[in-house]
């Protein structure tokens, strides 16, 4: 039984897999539409979620099986004060696999330990977010074509982003990737990614507030907004929320084929307008989520790929 709580679980050889897999489930949905008959999965979210939660149940769903769950804490027994483990654990008897969501960094690892049957976080805090990084790492993979001699310019609130600290985990295992970290001051990269992850990895990365300045050296730009839920006093939001705000004409000195990603919600960051633009890569970003959440509980239920054929 394994777990999946940081996207460093996962081997390159594994997520490299995954993405060929999603793949064929675009090819050849038919093939995958009944692999998890008589499976359950239950959708633990003690936090708002829009994207994940339904594309973990619409990948069940599309791979024939079931889903149980709670979209928020008040309307599970942790209302009235059961701890993650016992819920977690009540909940094993029920399904076979679990996708949980949650405000307190580390929650997941904890349900981990309770649980008899996989889990998969889906969000813990500012932390991780590793399945937002499959969807990322599948997106990249087929618009750009691979990782490899890639800038990355990763924008926004990266301090309390745990959608940017799990895609900085995985990118730095390819080669000769360089990070552009564009913030405001007090937005940066926490010490324990910057230090723990990219330096010690001997990744090369710049720092800058100027989004426009580094517009032209990117080939993937990661947009994200500022978590107003994470340790934000209103007045400080008000005042960083706006930071960043993509229009198309500060895309004039981007690259033609660079790509525009963005974890979604959005709320100002990129203007609709942008949404036209053939750069923008952000929905496609949401349809890969489900296809990658497809194979991964696929991979973790044991269940051989393309079997039903
Ligand atoms: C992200 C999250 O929950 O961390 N959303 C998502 O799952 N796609 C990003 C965010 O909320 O800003």
């Amino acid at each position: 039984m394994r777990s999946v709580l940081n996207i460093t679980d996962l081997t390159s050889d594994e997520i490299d897999s995954l993405i060929e897999t999603a793949g064929d489930i675009i090819e050849r949905p038919e093939a995958y539409s009944r692999l998890c008959q008589g499976k359950k999965l239950a959708t633990l979210f003690f936090e708002p979620s829009t994207r994940t939660r339904l594309s973990f149940e619409a990948a069940m769903y599309e791979l024939g099986g079931h889903v149980i769950g709670f979209s928020e804490a008040q309307s599970s027994s942790s209302a009235k004060g059961e701890s993650v483990a016992d819920t977690v654990r009540t909940v094993s008897c029920y399904v076979d696999i679990i996708a949980m969501r949650h405000p307190k960094e580390g929650a997941p690892l904890v349900a981990a330990g309770a649980a008899t049957v996989p889990v998969i976080n889906a969000g813990d805090g500012g932390h991780n977010h590793p399945t937002q990084t499959l969807a990322d790492l599948c997106t990249i993979t087929r618009e750009k074509g691979g990782f490899d001699g890639l800038t990355v310019g990763m924008c926004g609130d990266l301090q309390f982003g745990r959608t940017v600290h799990s895609l900085i985990s995985a990118l730095v295992r390819y080669k000769n990737i360089r990070f552009v970290l564009i913030s405001p001051d007090e937005l940066r990269l926490p010490d324990y990614v910057r230090e723990g992850i990219l330096e010690k990895n001997g990744c090369r990365y710049t720092e800058t507030g100027d989004l426009l300045s580094v517009m032209p050296e990117l080939d993937v730009l990661y947009m994200t907004r500022v978590q107003r839920e994470r340790n934000f006093n209103e007045a400080d939001y008000i005042r960083l929320k706006d930071s960043y705000i993509l229009t198309p004409d500060k895309l004039e000195t981007a690259k033609k084929d660079m790509i525009v990603m963005h974890p979604l919600p959005r709320v100002n960051e990129i203007s609709v307008k942008v949404d036209d633009d053939p750069r923008a890569c952000y929905f496609k970003q949401v349809l890969y989520g489900k296809y990658m959440r497809m194979a991964l509980m696929l991979m973790l239920l044991g269940i051989k790929q393309g079997a039903a054929e």
